[in-house]
C-alpha cells in the first residue's frame, strides 16, 4: 500500500511530461531499489502502455531491475584493461562459484551479479567490486571471499 501511494506520487509527479516513462522507471527505482510489481500498473497506465511492453522497458534497461538487489552486491569490470587481465576467466569462474548470470540475484536473496565498464582500478586489472569495496588483480577466490565477507 505505501508503495502503491508513493509510486502514484511519482506517476503524479511526471504527468503530461512528454517521455515520461524512463525518467518515472529512474524516480521508482531510486524510491525502492527497484521497480515493484505493485507500482507496475500505475506505470503503464500513465506511459499509456501494456503491462507486457512496460515488462519489456524494465528487462531490456539493466538499470531497472524488477526484485531487489541482493545483500551483496558484485560487480566485476568488463571493460578492456580487464579483459586483457583474464577478466573473462574471472568472471566465468565467480559466475559458476556463484551459479549466477550477470544481472541475476540468488533465489536467497544474497548475492546479486552485475558487470561493470571500468572501476577505474585498471592499471591493477582485473578489478572488481564487492559492496562498494574495490579489489584490485581480482581472482574468483578473492572475489568469493569478499562476497563470504559481505554476507558474514
Ligand atoms: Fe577494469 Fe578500468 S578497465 S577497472
Amino acid at each position: 500500500q505505501a508503495i502503491l501511494s508513493r509510486a502514484t506520487e511519482i506517476v503524479q509527479a511526471h504527468q503530461g511530461v512528454e517521455g515520461a516513462l524512463l525518467p518515472m522507471l529512474h524516480a521508482v527505482q531510486a524510491e525502492f531499489g527497484h521497480v515493484p510489481q505493485a507500482a507496475m500498473p500505475a506505470l503503464a497506465d500513465a506511459a499509456g502502455v501494456t503491462r507486457a511492453e512496460l515488462h519489456g522497458v524494465v528487462s531490456f534497461y539493466h538499470d531497472f531491475r524488477e526484485v531487489p538487489a541482493g545483500q551483496v552486491m558484485v560487480r566485476l569490470c568488463r571493460a578492456e584493461a580487464c579483459q586483457a587481465m583474464g577478466g573473462d576467466r574471472v568472471a566465468a569462474q565467480v559466475q559458476a562459484r556463484l551459479g549466477l548470470d550477470w544481472h541475476e540475484t540468488s533465489a536467497d536473496g544474497a548475492v546479486t551479479l552485475e558487470p561493470v565498464f571500468c572501476l577505474g582500478l585498471c592499471a591493477c586489472a582485473p578489478a572488481a567490486q564487492v559492496n562498494g569495496r574495490l579489489i584490485g588483480r581480482a581472482d574468483a577466490a578473492r572475489v568469493m571471499a569478499a562476497v563470504a565477507g559481505g554476507q558474514a
